[in-house]
């Protein structure tokens, strides 16, 4: 037996496999395409042929694949064995391979890897974990490996809601910085000139999500210097500015378009942060195109 195996070894797999050789580990490897194995062999790991050998090769397999129809195409029942599924996967998904591990006498823990491969392994690194608690303590020493080990709770899909959050935070930030990216070499200057100033920026907004977040919890909106009506008045500049510019706006006109519901819905003094209840409840009314409200329906 090996102390651990490693199914799926593109960039994310190979570096998992790689933190467990590097911290001493008895590693069994399997990759679909049989090449991608040999770099993580020649550094110790015991290479086998099938995913099924691997999940009964260790006490515990980790399992980092594309998706997680890829995840259901190579699983087989190996009781006993604890199954980490470090695949991005929802939580629906999750709490399904949970229900199927239970059935094959497998405990199961979902995860949510908050790095890219090169932090693997290093203090940058964590991982959200969820699912069966004993499990975790079992063999936290080996997943301490890949970085800080964040357990979530028992929920299986748990760790996907959180993983997913941060995703979303993050894709937010990128599509705001791409599209202010293109209305700056619209308007004939080189990005590299303005990041500077773009990070700062996004720096100093950053240091308003603590007060946002507590008001999304408690539902109070009213403590605000900038109120959603200022915000729905000057949000149409920019894009105007970026069809003005020939761009195409889908990145940020969702956004508009929801300050203007939020406005059209009686929330124009509360703060941005009412937002997020209107996404949540989907209290905002429909518009027609030129801002006239057309009904109480939830928006698409
Ligand atoms: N890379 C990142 O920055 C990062 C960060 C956080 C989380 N993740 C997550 O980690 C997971 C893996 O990402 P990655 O970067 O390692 O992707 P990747 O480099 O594209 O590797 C994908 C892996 O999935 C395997 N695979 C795909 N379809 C399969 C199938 N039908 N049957 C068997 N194996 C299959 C591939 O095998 P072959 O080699 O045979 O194609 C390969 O081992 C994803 O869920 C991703 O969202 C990635």
């Amino acid at each position: 037996m090996s102390d651990v195996a490693v199914l799926g070894l593109g960039a994310m797999g190979s570096a998992l496999a790689g933190a467990l050789l590097d911290g001493g580990h008895a590693v069994t490897v399997w990759n679909r395409t049989v090449d991608r194995a040999a770099p993580l062999v020649a550094r110790g790991a015991s290479a086998v042929a099938t995913a099924a050998d691997a999940l009964r090769a260790a006490p515990v397999a980790v399992v980092c694949l594309t998706n997680d129809a890829a995840v259901r195409e190579i699983l087989a029942g190996a009781p006993g064995t604890t199954l980490v599924n470090l695949t991005n996967s929802t939580p629906e998904q999750d709490r399904n391979l949970a229900d199927w591990a239970a059935g094959q006498q497998m405990t199961y823990l979902g995860g949510g890897i908050m790095a890219v491969p090169p932090m693997i392994g290093t203090p940058a690194a964590s991982v959200f974990y969820s699912g069966d608690a004993d499990a975790l303590e079992r063999h936290r020493g080996l997943l301490e490996r890949f970085g800080r080990v964040d357990y979530v709770g028992a929920d299986p899909g748990r760790a996907a809601v959180l993983d997913l959050a941060l995703l979303t935070a993050m894709y937010g930030m990128f599509g705001g910085f791409l599209h202010a990216a293109a209305l700056i070499r619209a308007g004939g200057l080189p990005v590299v000139g303005v990041e500077p100033a773009i990070t700062a920026w996004l720096t100093a907004m950053a240091g308003a999500l603590p007060e946002m977040a507590a008001a999304i919890d408690s539902g109070d909106h009213s403590e605000t210097t900038s109120a959603v009506r200022m915000q729905a008045l000057a949000y149409p500049h920019l894009l105007e500015a970026s069809r003005e510019s020939g761009l195409r706006t889908a990145l940020v006109e969702p956004m508009g378009d929801l300050l203007s519901r939020a406005v059209a819905a009686g929330h124009g003094d509360a703060d941005l942060s009412v937002l997020a209840d209107l996404l949540r409840d989907g209290r905002v009314p429909s518009m027609d195109s030129d801002g006239e409200e057309t009904s109480d329906e939830q928006p698409t």
